[in-house]
């Protein structure tokens, strides 16, 4: 398979003539294509260089079947996936890409619903979802399981997933491997992967050469916190910072389609947004890069509660109050619950007749449950009473309290 990089976009540090072989060597090769698992029949461009529509393969032959228009739904929904081209056409338009993270069925169906270009099943499940300290203990399995969820929901946005700790450091194979898992098996799109020191750029190339398109991170790696001590901002420094951008670029060579940027000053994502050809995706890294993510929880302000400041980071603006949502309508649930008022008549759909009550309670005596057979005659009665209240007015009357009414008319049944 030819390299995926020699299709990459030209950077600054390769001469026109290089860049003029690497067009040459991509138009003798044609361009490595990916399916996609999830849009059976759909063939999406890898990496950065998405292809005319005019070299699509498939669509052709003579058939009535291709002739047949195709369901004005289906055109749709195949109009809006997101695609690596669209992604592309974004960022030549100069227009901001949007990406969040999702690491299940629900929140998936969120951001679909919301329009969202870009969904990241991040390896901060193990923190959000999972409640560690850090990225490092979620498996690849247990990534797996989140993508499936995630890809579930999702059928529009362009599903990344991330590679976590130990699935892809050892060796190139290994990173291969990993990656071609969390296609097949997880039905994502793309892979993430951080770092951007020698090895992990070799990684990148290895994945792409087996034709998976590949997101690179640089700046706050979280998975090297080990080697960090903490969660800090990267690019602080003059040598630091360079090494942001050099890093971005490498990752670029090696076929990557966008670069995360975690954490870093503006003027440095400014910088690396400016030298490279792809996207840049900013995560507290300020303005100027070419698309913004945020973590699912954090947008959404799901965590109120001050014990869980160590996975809320600072940078993060909270869209929502949904924590206090949740807490608000769990809380009431709570007290009804030991109230007695729910479920109340409207929550209590399902219907036995009233002849069937009473051949049910006879039942019920004949092998010596005389108290279920009360208790079964008593909710019959409170039931008829409430039905009767709600035909009356077409509202539950105050007072109503099917517990109350059980236990009165419980006594009066037996
Ligand atoms: O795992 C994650 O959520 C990420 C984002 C913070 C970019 O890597």
């Amino acid at each position: 398979m030819e390299h995926a990089a020699a299709l990459a976009p030209v950077t600054h540090r390769q001469p026109a003539a290089h860049a003029q072989a690497r067009v040459a060597a991509a138009s003798r090769t044609g361009v490595v294509r990916l399916p996609t698992f999830r849009h059976l029949g759909s063939w999406r461009v890898q990496s950065s260089a998405p292809e005319e529509t005019s070299t699509v393969v498939y669509g052709g032959g003579s058939s009535a079947a291709n002739k047949q228009p195709r369901r004005p739904q289906d055109q749709q929904a195949a109009a809006r996936r997101v695609t690596l081209a669209t992604l592309r056409g974004k960022h030549q338009r100069g227009e901001p890409i949007s990406m969040v993270t999702a690491y299940d069925y629900s929140s998936a169906v969120h951001v679909d619903s919301a329009g969202m270009d870009l969904v990241l099943v991040g390896d901060s499940a193990a923190m959000v979802a999972h409640g560690h300290d850090n990225t490092l203990p979620i498996s690849l399995d247990l990534m797996l399981q989140h993508c499936r969820a995630v890809v579930r929901g999702a059928p529009r946005p362009l599903v990344i997933g991330d590679l976590p700790f130990g699935s892809y450091e050892s060796s190139p194979a290994q990173a291969v491997e990993s990656a071609v898992r969390l296609m097949k098996e997880g039905g994502v799109d793309a892979v993430k992967m951080e770092g951007g020191a020698a090895s992990r750029v070799s990684a990148a190339r290895a994945i792409v050469d087996a034709g998976i398109a590949v997101m690179g991170h640089v700046g706050l790696t979280p998975q090297a916190i080990s080697v960090l001590g903490d969660f800090r901002a990267q690019g602080k420094t003059v040598n630091s910072a360079l090494k942001v951008v050099e890093a971005a670029l490498a990752l670029q060579d090696a076929g990557c389609f966008a670069v995360v940027l975690e954490c870093v000053p503006a003027p440095v994502a400014a910088a690396a947004t400016a030298a490279l050809q792809i996207p840049t995706i900013g995560i507290g890294a300020g303005p100027l890069c070419s698309g913004q993510v945020l973590v699912y929880h954090d947008l959404l302000g799901m965590f109120q509660n001050p014990d869980h400041s160590k996975v809320t980071p600072k940078f993060c603006k909270q869209f929502g109050d949904v924590g206090a949502v949740i807490g608000k309508a769990l809380a009431e649930y709570r007290q009804q619950v030991e109230a007695g008022s729910f479920p109340g008549p409207d929550h209590t759909p399902y219907k036995i007749s009233s002849v069937g009550v009473a051949v049910f309670a006879d039942a019920l005596r004949n092998i010596g449950l005389d108290g279920a057979a009360a208790a079964a005659a008593a909710a019959a009665a409170a039931d008829a009473g409430k039905t009767e209240k709600i035909v009356g007015d077409g509202k539950p009357q105050e007072g109503d309290n099917i517990n109350n009414g059980i236990l009165s008319s419980a006594g009066a049944a037996v």
